[in-house]
């Protein structure tokens, strides 16, 4: 099996390049080359570059191969340049390396030319693999400080929150209590019914206070599991948003980890605060299924849909927080979150998360 190899040969002597694609030939690849021996032949190969390596001799009658390196250099090309030459010496093949030359070979040493040739290739996949992994990292370091720059900004607006609702809510009837306490009078005739208002603000604070907490910290996700929790949210949810919900379970192990419940309540979370708001749905359906090596969520609802790519990049662009931290949730307990949504036909969230971390994230 030939591996296809695009060519560019600088060379002013014919003879020289057929010798050069006879070498590679012979070494296994299917040379389709292309040979020129001016500047302005080689300036207008590099206008459009669509070969995948240069050969060039060191010394032409009206041009030389350093110069030519010169002008790929100049144009950002990252093509693997070889210098060919029979009169090179040691100084001078250091010379064009350090120069930028991918590396050189002597023209009476011709054998060497395939081995230069695969080294060069497969240096340039790993350097473009690099180079990917690095601008990966990059990307993934830019959405993680926008997130913890999000998630003070959220922080702050949440304790704002709870100082407002503590304050309006709970503060305000215990006062009211307070002042209906001072001026009882157990002689006056309405005595009773002052005392059951009192009883009643009373009982009113303290829901109030519950519901914060639970909001907080749900409970039961400590005390009965993932499963009761996710049930009982998924019917408060509904109670206030008006669908119907549906919750089915399969095979979901007893003991799951702390990280692990709490990962996907989070999700389950904001997917049903996300269908609260915006969805308009009928109907949702919560699944939790186990695997032998992965905890399954999935919340569908029938509402009318969204376009995932545009929602992504206005979240991107830090116009909202649910789908980024859903997915950094995912993310970091080394899961995969797949959202699928299409205008007018509702919305699918699946998540998977491995029971077992390994040192690479999956599963
Ligand atoms: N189930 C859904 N049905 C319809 N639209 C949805 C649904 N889930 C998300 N969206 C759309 O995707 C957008 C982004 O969601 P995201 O959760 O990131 O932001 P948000 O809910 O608007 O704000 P927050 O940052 O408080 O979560 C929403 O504004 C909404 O338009
Ligand atoms: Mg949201």
């Amino acid at each position: 099996m030939l591996t296809p190899l695009k060519l560019l040969i600088l060379e002013d002597n014919a003879l020289d390049a057929e010798l050069e694609a006879a070498q590679l030939r012979a070494a296994g690849y299917d040379c389709d080359w292309r040979r020129v021996q001016t500047r302005e032949e080689f300036e207008a190969c590099l206008d459009r570059p669509d070969f995948e390596l240069i050969l060039a001799d060191y010394n032409l009658p009206s041009f030389d191969g350093l110069s030519a390196l010169g002008l790929l250099k100049e144009r950002g090309l990252e093509i693997p340049f070889i210098l060919i030459s029979g009169t090179l010496g040691e100084e001078r093949a250091i010379e064009s390396v350090k120069a930028g030359a991918t590396d050189y070979v002597m023209k009476e040493r011709l054998e060497r030319l395939a081995p230069v040739v695969t080294r060069a290739l497969n240096d340039r996949v790993e350097r473009v693999k690099r180079r990917a992994a690095q601008q990966a990292l990059r990307e993934a370091n830019r959405r993680l400080q926008g997130l913890s720059a999000r998630l003070l900004q959220v922080e702050e607006t949440e304790r704002r929150r709870i100082a407002r609702e503590l304050h309006d809510s709970v503060g305000q009837l215990l006062t009211a209590v307070k002042l209906r306490l001072a001026g009882l009078n157990p002689s006056s005739p309405d005595y009773a019914s002052r005392r059951s208002e009192c009883v009643t603000a009373i009982d009113e604070a303290l829901e109030q206070v519950r519901r914060m907490s639970r909001d907080l910290r749900p409970s039961q996700l400590d005390d009965l599991g993932l499963m009761a929790a996710l049930r009982s949210h998924l019917d408060r949810q509904a109670g206030s948003a008006g669908f119907k919900p549906n919750f089915t379970h399969d095979r979901v192990p007893p003991c799951l980890a702390p990280e692990i419940e709490t990962t996907c309540f989070r999700i389950a979370q904001e997917a049903l605060t996300n269908i609260a708001r915006h969805a308009q749905a009928s109907e949702v359906w919560v699944t939790l299924a186990g695997t032998e090596a992965e905890l399954r969520l999935e919340v569908r609802d029938n509402g009318r849909g969204f376009d995932v790519t545009a929602a992504r990049l206005g979240a991107a662009a830090g116009r909202s927080m649910g789908l980024l931290s859903m997915e950094e949730r995912a993310t970091l307990a080394g899961g995969r979150l797949v959202l699928d949504s299409a205008s007018g036909h509702g919305t699918r969230l699946s998540l998977a998360l491995p029971f077992m971390r390994t040192s690479t994230g999956q599963a």
